[in-house]
């Protein structure tokens, strides 16, 4: 396995990460026993960054807690991230944004101890929170370096100015955003990252399932899974990214790969400072997403795809897409 550099300050990770949140939400019912598996597989292969947040145990720990078990033979082999930035302290009263630096902290020590670690190698604020000035989000998590609890600063979904404000007080090492072949709309913010030096974790860059010819209509996910509402499986769009999709699959097999590794290969190409984090349950998915990295998309591959996908898939990433600010 290949590694990349993302950013400055030292973070060198495997090509290909993996994301856990699919786990225990967002995609049905999870298997535990399973996912432990596919974690320790994926580290088999090589894959040595995994990718968690606070919010996807809902506040109990659940998922960093399962990362932590998983990994605790080789923590010290890999590199492990986490994210703040939500209030879930009574989910009963609903959900929402909380990036003061009380809650920093909080969540650090919690997820320190889910994890069963002494170090979060690098810490994302997952949502920009309005309310509070970006510069104290950075300085609370510069704290938090200084004190030798995290290691990386990261941003989920900021846009710009927030991304330069954040940086000025802490560099941060890497932003991490929706990015695939169906999803091209942060290609915007690239120059700025060069100008900054900072690296990119390409979430969702199989577009949640879809662009791996295994995607179903909507009413035929499980009652919690996210893709029942999500536009891209909305009624019109799921034909169009259903016919985009069969279409990378006639290019995928003439290259003797499949569709999902057509998709990692094609954001791999774009920028060395990106690396994808596929989630999958599945051992067998996860050798089929670990091979990617070592396919190579000729500058033919490359015009036939964007043939297919000029400028992505078909309807929006969620509902209400996060405003970049
Ligand atoms: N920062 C953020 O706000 C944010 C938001 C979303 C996600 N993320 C991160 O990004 C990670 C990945 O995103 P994601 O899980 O949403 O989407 P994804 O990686 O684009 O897709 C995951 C889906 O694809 C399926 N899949 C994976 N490999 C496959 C294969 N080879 N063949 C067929 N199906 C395959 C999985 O099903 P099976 O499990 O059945 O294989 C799962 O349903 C998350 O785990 C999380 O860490 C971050």
């Amino acid at each position: 396995m290949q590694h990349r550099a993302l950013g400055t300050q030292g973070l060198r990770v495997s090509a290909i990460g993996y994301g856990t949140m699919g786990l225990t939400m967002a995609y049905g019912p999870g298997d535990e026993t399973e996912g432990r598996a596919t974690i320790r597989r994926a580290h088999e292969l090589g894959v040595d960054f995994f990718d968690t947040a606070e919010l996807y145990g809902w506040g109990t720990g659940s998922n960093e807690r399962l990362l932590g078990e998983a990994v605790k033979d080789f923590r010290d082999e890999i590199v492990i991230a986490t994210k703040f930035g939500f209030d879930l302290a009574d989910l009963s009263q609903g959900w929402g944004l909380n990036s003061r630096p009380e809650n920093i902290r909080k969540v650090a020590d919690n997820s320190l101890r889910y994890l069963g670690t002494d170090v979060l190698d690098v810490f994302y604020q997952h949502r920009v929170d309005p309310d509070v000035p970006i510069e104290d989000v950075a300085g609370t998590v510069k704290e938090l370096i200084d004190a030798g609890k995290v290691k990386y600063f990261g941003l989920s979904e900021a846009g710009p100015e927030t991304i330069r404000k954040a940086h000025a007080v802490q560099p941060v090492s890497v932003l991490q955003t929706e990015y695939s072949l169906f999803e091209r709309d942060v290609e915007q913010l690239f120059p700025v990252l060069e100008e900054l030096g900072i690296g990119f974790v390409a979430y969702s860059p199989l577009g949640r399932g879809f662009i791996t010819g295994g995607a179903k209509p909507a009413d035929e996910y499980d009652e919690d899974d996210m893709r029942r509402n999500d536009p891209r499986w909305a009624p019109g769009n799921f034909e169009q990214n259903v016919a985009a999709v069969e279409r990378l699959g006639e290019l995928a097999r003439a290259k003797g790969i499949t569709v999902p590794q057509l998709a990692l290969a094609w954001v791999l190409r774009q920028k060395d400072y990106i690396v994808p984090i596929p989630g999958s349950r599945s051992r067998s998915r996860i050798e089929e997403n670990t091979a990617a990295a070592d396919v190579e998309l000729t500058d033919a591959d490359l015009a036939a795809i964007k043939e297919i996908l000029p400028t992505g898939g078909f309807g929006a990433r969620y509902a209400q897409v996060p405003e970049w600010v």
